[in-house]
């Protein structure tokens, strides 16, 4: 779906023209973003802000992450990893410790059933505190740990950490908490599926 909410926030995928904005909420909060996603890592500008749309005319499920006045707070996506999803997310630093990215995520996992995804992954670098945090929040199991394959941002430790998420239903679910999140999660689903 091009657009989902749940009344708090919005998500909708990024077009040609919101260049301008993704730039600048990029950029207002570069040391906050450098620190852990390597595409912010050393600047980012328009040619870096276009190629990352382009992407979005062949299949990348990215959106921004809009709040109740329409203003960009920052970005999220989802990616294929058959049979299941991965989810991203980034804010700019003055829009976190509002749950707009755990909003954006719950979001996404109900878009990840709807499309009929079998699980959905969160990663994180073991030193990226708050992003851990998301995962927990809405009631993800620990699924393992990886060394990153790739080079990383400065302030990570290269050590990623794998949550996981299993589509209610399908039997092997996490902790406790897992029910309350799957219960919010469906309930997000349904609204966006009418
Ligand atoms: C990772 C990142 C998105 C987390 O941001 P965040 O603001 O902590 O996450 P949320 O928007 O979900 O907000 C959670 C906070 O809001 C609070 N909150 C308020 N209302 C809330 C609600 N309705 N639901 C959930 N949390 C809520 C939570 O208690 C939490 O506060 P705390 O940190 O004091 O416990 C942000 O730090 C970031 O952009 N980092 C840089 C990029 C990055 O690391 N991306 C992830 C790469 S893996």
């Amino acid at each position: 779906m091009d657009t989902l909410t749940d009344g708090t926030i919005t998500l909708a995928r990024w077009r040609p023209d919101d260049l301008h904005v993704l730039v600048r909420t990029v950029t207002g909060s570069l040391d906050h973003l450098g620190g852990w996603l390597l595409w912010a890592t050393g600047g980012y500008g328009r040619a870096k802000g276009a190629e990352f749309l382009r992407t979005q005319e062949n299949g990348a499920q990215d959106y921004a992450i809009r709040d109740s006045c329409g203003t960009v707070v920052g970005g999220c996506g989802l990616m294929d990893r058959p049979p299941g999803r991965e989810i991203g997310y980034w804010l700019a630093r003055e829009h976190t410790g509002r749950g707009y990215a755990t909003r954006a995520a719950a979001l996404l996992i109900a878009e990840s059933w709807r499309q009929g995804a079998e699980f959905v992954d969160i990663k994180h670098d073991d030193r990226n505190i708050t992003s851990g945090a998301i995962p927990r929040r809405l009631g993800f199991a620990r699924h393992g740990e990886v060394r990153a394959a790739e080079p990383v941002a400065p302030s990570c430790s290269g050590r990623t950490c794998v949550w996981r998420l299993t589509r209610p239903g399908l039997g092997v679910e996490g902790p406790g908490c897992v029910l309350k999140s799957s219960v919010r999660v469906r309930y997000l689903w349904k609204k966006n599926a009418e």
